[in-house]
């Protein structure tokens, strides 16, 4: 399963999960849920996405690649979601397992081990410009979801796959293409929202990732695995920062 990810790839999101668990033992259970959002969903993003796919108490929620179980606890805790995760990377699936108690199992989006028909919501944030078969990972989502099933992404989408500078393992998409996808794919899709929109994370918030930032810096600062994953966070950062790359959260309805 490893292998569906590249190797710097699986250093930010198996390696560096592992690490974060041991970070937020020191720290104190409340950094687990900002420092398990990995990708870029703050509080408003994670609100909007719950209000338009109709997340209320008991609804059953699948986070495809929801990697260290940051949004799916976000749903739990704010939503009364009953979220289950899945990820490719064992060491994500742990840690969404062992820090915040999120059922975690170990898959391909591309091959989801979930029968079909089975879920009402999926989520599916900052995952798509990770996967080369992204028709593929859209087709599974509709085939797990039940008829009228919500799907929401966040998409980071960009004018070509492979802008200069892009983190290792990323093909970014454009933003008509996906709604193309999703189209083609048996999604109505809804609405479209610029992340850059949205209000920034409260400060208690951004302030807890940091302090585990900095805690896995002190721990891990002279490995080179930390530096290598660090870099591929600088790189989708600075693409986002110059404009190149652009966040977006959708919506959509399984037909
Ligand atoms: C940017 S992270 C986002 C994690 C999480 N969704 C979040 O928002 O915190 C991208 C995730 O996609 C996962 N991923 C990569 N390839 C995948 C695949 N083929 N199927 C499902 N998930 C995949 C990675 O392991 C990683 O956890």
């Amino acid at each position: 399963m490893a292998d569906l990810v590249p190797e710097r790839m699986a250093l930010e999101f198996d390696t560096v999960a592992d690490w974060t668990r041991r970070a937020v033992d020191e720290l104190g259970a409340d950094h687990a849920i900002p420092a398990a959002c990995r990708g870029s969903a703050s509080p408003a993003a994670l609100e909007l996405l719950a209000r338009e796919c109709g997340l209320t108490p008991g609804v059953r929620l699948a986070d495809v690649g929801g990697g260290t179980g940051g949004p799916a606890a976000w749903a739990r805790e704010h939503r009364g979601a009953v979220p289950v995760v899945v990820d490719p990377m064992p060491g994500a699936c742990r840690t969404a397992r062992e820090m915040l108690g999120i059922p975690a199992v170990v898959g391909d989006g591309n091959a989801l081990p979930l029968a079909s028909g089975s879920v009402p919501v999926c989520w599916c944030l900052g995952v798509l410009c990770t996967v080369e078969d992204q028709a593929g990972l859209l087709a599974e989502l509709h085939r797990v979801l039940v008829p009228g099933g919500a799907l929401g992404l966040l998409v980071y989408t960009a004018d070509e796959p492979r802008p200069p500078g892009a983190p290792d393992g990323n093909h970014f998409p454009t933003l008509d293409g996906t709604l193309a996808l999703l189209r083609a794919t048996g999604f109505a899709p809804g609405t479209v929202t610029a992340l850059a929109g949205l209000p920034d994370a409260p400060a208690s918030w951004r302030d807890r990732i940091a302090r585990v930032d900095a805690q896995l810096a002190r721990t891990h600062g002279d490995d080179p695995r930390f530096a290598a994953a660090e870099e591929q966070a600088r790189r989708i950062g600075r693409l986002v920062d110059g404009g190149t790359v652009e966040g977006h959260l959708l919506h959509a309805t399984a037909r």
